[in-house]
């Protein structure tokens, strides 16, 4: 049974009871319409206390469901059965209510929360808008503006300040139930909050509006659902309720059915299962109680912050005191800068930091579960560490290299525990990007290897596994992207041209305006080592540039100038003609045929690391693109996008759930 009733007196309690997280999916739903028609009917029944079992109230509406034709009785109705009922229904909620879970509360007379309630609707993260009552009733219990925040901009409110701002009556001190059945007992002593439905709302002023608007926009860069949730919120106010609900459910379905909410539910999830691969489910992990970093630089620091900041003790090893002193230095702002960010007061900054070792001695990572390394991207280098490694920690120690390059089985060659060695490749800055691409080697064990997807899930980060080839999944995709984008410059394309279509279709950046911000040089040398060992590496424009002393922003100048101190790029005459030898067309094309041809060329470059089995699945592809490399996630990745567009072309667009077959483990 997914909804029980029980009886306290003559207070019915009705629990909804769906593990895990008591999503509402049509059984849920004909239950509680079921139960509110019986309860009315039941002259016994007093008032009913609508909880959910376990650890949440109801974290949302069951997404699987997504994919289907409506069935009734739709969320909706329920909603307004139980805001209508003739018994006053009160909404016990601990843990999350959310999205769909949080519109079943608002349809109830009362709110009672407990102390760890949080309360939101995250529709617009799934390409939707709340789509029973939750843009309509908010409002007109928490005001226009908190309840834009809420239904367009993700604000999620905990116990208290949702009774300060009236989305709750009242916040429980002692066990929850038993206040909100308090409460039910005292029903007809006063008269009941007047329904959400009945209240009215203020309108804000027209500046209001377009604030909220401009900024909702910005923020969500080129998702349309946001901006639709806040029109849809806007419409209720100025043409009343019913109408309000109308429009809703109407723009609701629509957004459902469309592209954006099909790409965000597909990587909904492709995210979720990304932790758990299928192999690995019944691996048991080891635990990880501390954590070794050995080089300060860049990535070591960022490493060392996400350990940190998920409450890991860290012990940072650098080659000497003034390199040392330097990581921690870094580290200690990437901690505090995170802690403010999040609103947190400086001491829990100050407490991870306490759980941070600097040394310059190995012997100090003699005690740690696992340590990464991050030195120079030089095998000589990183095999003298794991050498040393070797000596200095534990036997049964995790050991991992950060290295974006070099063949890992290189990195442990000769080593006497392969069995415990594999990439953990993070990206920059490690303790933001959530992409972690992990790569084990032929000899790591599944026991490591499980380990490394556990860290992964603690962290917060997205983890793929990668096979070995040059750059792993990421940088081998990023290759050929820029080598696309570089075969239409010497089509005769402008750099601006794509770099514009490629905003437009969604990235913050375009490849030349990133190359710029990035440095040219790096690649640069790349070519240059590779043109050494005697390879065959064309010229390309990118070694002109640098050659005429452009690296990109650093200098002043690259694909683009830039003025003095300033960040924006200029179309460049110069770096035109510097490029110019190279240049054999006059390409006229369009921006969408910009981007198809760079998203066709990401997505062969996916299939050809698919054929080698270099990727287990395509959705592994489109988490790399979407979590390491800045693809707009309202597409989803160029995956799905490419098979989308190939199944809409034959017969109609693929479902997310077809899609999701894609990766077989969601
Ligand atoms: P970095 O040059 O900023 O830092 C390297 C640090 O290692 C320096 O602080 C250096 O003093 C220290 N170091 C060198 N030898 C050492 C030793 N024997 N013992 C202790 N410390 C030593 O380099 P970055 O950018 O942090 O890169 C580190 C590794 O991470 C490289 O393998 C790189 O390919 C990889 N990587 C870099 C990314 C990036 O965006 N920078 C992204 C992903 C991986």
């Amino acid at each position: 049974m997914t909804v029980h009733l029980e009886r306290r007196g003559d207070i019915a309690i009705v629990t909804i009871d769906n593990p895990p997280v008591n999503a509402i999916n049509n059984r849920v739903r004909e239950r509680l319409i079921a139960l509110a028609e019986a309860l009315d009917a039941d002259d016994g029944v007093k008032a009913v206390v609508l909880t959910g079992a376990g650890t949440h109230f109801v974290g949302g509406a069951d997404i699987t469901e997504f994919d289907k034709a409506v069935t009734e009785p739709s969320l909706p109705a329920v909603v307004a059965r139980i805001e209508q009922a003739a018994k006053p229904w009160l909404a016990a909620i601990h843990g999350a209510a959310l999205g769909g879970g949080l519109e079943l509360a608002l349809g109830c007379h009362i709110r009672v929360v407990g102390p760890h309630a949080a309360l939101a609707l995250p529709e617009v993260k799934l390409g939707i808008i709340p789509g029973s009552g939750g843009t309509q009733r908010l409002p007109r219990l928490i005001g226009a503006e908190t309840a834009v925040k809420m239904v367009c901009e993700n604000l999620t409110l905990d116990a208290k300040t949702a009774v300060a701002v009236g989305l709750a009556d009242h916040l429980a001190d002692g066990p929850l139930l038993d206040a909100a059945i308090d409460l039910a007992v005292q029903t007809g002593e006063r008269p009941l909050p007047e329904p959400a439905c009945r209240r009215s709302v203020a309108p804000p002023a027209q500046e209001v509006w377009e604030e909220a608007q401009a900024r909702i926009e910005r923020r969500a860069r080129g998702a349309s659902a946001p901006a639709t949730a806040l029109g849809v919120l806007r419409h209720g106010i100025e043409h009343g309720f019913a109408e309000g609900l109308r429009h809703e459910r109407e723009t609701f379905l629509k957004l459902r059915a469309g592209e954006e909410a099909a790409a965000l539910r597909y990587l909904f999830f492709a995210e979720r299962a990304a932790p758990r691969p299928p192999d690995l489910r019944s691996v048991e992990t080891r635990p990880l109680a501390s954590a070794g970093i050995v080089g300060g630089g860049t990535m070591g620091v960022g490493i060392a912050a996400a350990l940190c900041n998920a409450g890991l003790p860290v012990v940072l090893i650098e080659r000497d005191q003034e390199s040392l002193a330097r990581g921690l230095n870094a580290l200690r702002t990437i901690v505090q800068t995170a802690a403010k960010k999040a609103g947190q007061p400086l001491s829990i900054a100050e407490t991870r930091l306490a759980g941070v070792t600097g040394a310059t001695d190995y012997a100090f990572l003699s005690h740690c579960d696992l340590v990464i390394e991050a030195v120079f991207e030089d095998l000589a280098v990183k095999r003298a560490v794991f050498a040393d490694l070797c000596s200095h920690c534990r036997a049964d120690a995790i050991l991992a290299t950060n290295t974006s390059y070099i063949d890992p089985g290189l990195i442990a060659e000769g080593l006497s525990f392969p069995h415990r060695f594999l990439g953990l490749h993070f990206f920059s800055p490690a303790q933001v990007m959530r992409l972690l691409e992990i790569v084990p080697i032929a000899e790591t064990s599944r026991e490591v290897l499980a380990t490394a997807f556990d860290l992964a899930r603690r962290l917060g980060k997205v983890p793929v596994r990668s096979g070995i080839c040059d750059g792993f999944i990421g940088n081998r995709i990023l290759r050929r992207y820029r080598a696309e984008a570089e075969a239409m410059i010497l089509d005769g394309v402008e750099p601006q041209a794509i770099d514009a279509a490629m905003r437009d279709f969604g990235y913050a950046m375009g490849p030349f305006e990133m190359q710029d911000m990035a440095g040219l040089d790096i690649s640069y040398l790349h070519r240059q080592a590779a043109r050494a060992r005697g390879e065959t590496v064309p010229e390309t424009p990118g070694d002109l540039l640098v050659q005429a002393g452009r690296k990109g922003q650093k200098t002043g100048a690259g694909w683009y100038d830039y003025a003095p101190g300033e960040r924006m790029p200029r179309p460049s005459a110069e770096a035109r003609r510097i490029i110019a030898p190279l240049v054999h067309g006059a390409l006229e094309i369009s921006a969408e045929a910009i981007v198809d041809r760079l998203i066709a060329a990401l997505a062969e470059e996916g299939k050809a690391i698919l054929d080698e089995g270099i990727a287990a699945f395509p959705a592994d592809i489109d988490l790399v693109e979407v979590h390491g490399y800045g693809f707009p996630r309202f597409r989803g990745g160029p995956m799905f996008l490419t098979a989308r567009a190939q199944v809409s072309q034959a017969d109609g667009a693929m479902s997310p759930v077809e899609a999701k077959a894609s990766h077989p483990t969601a």
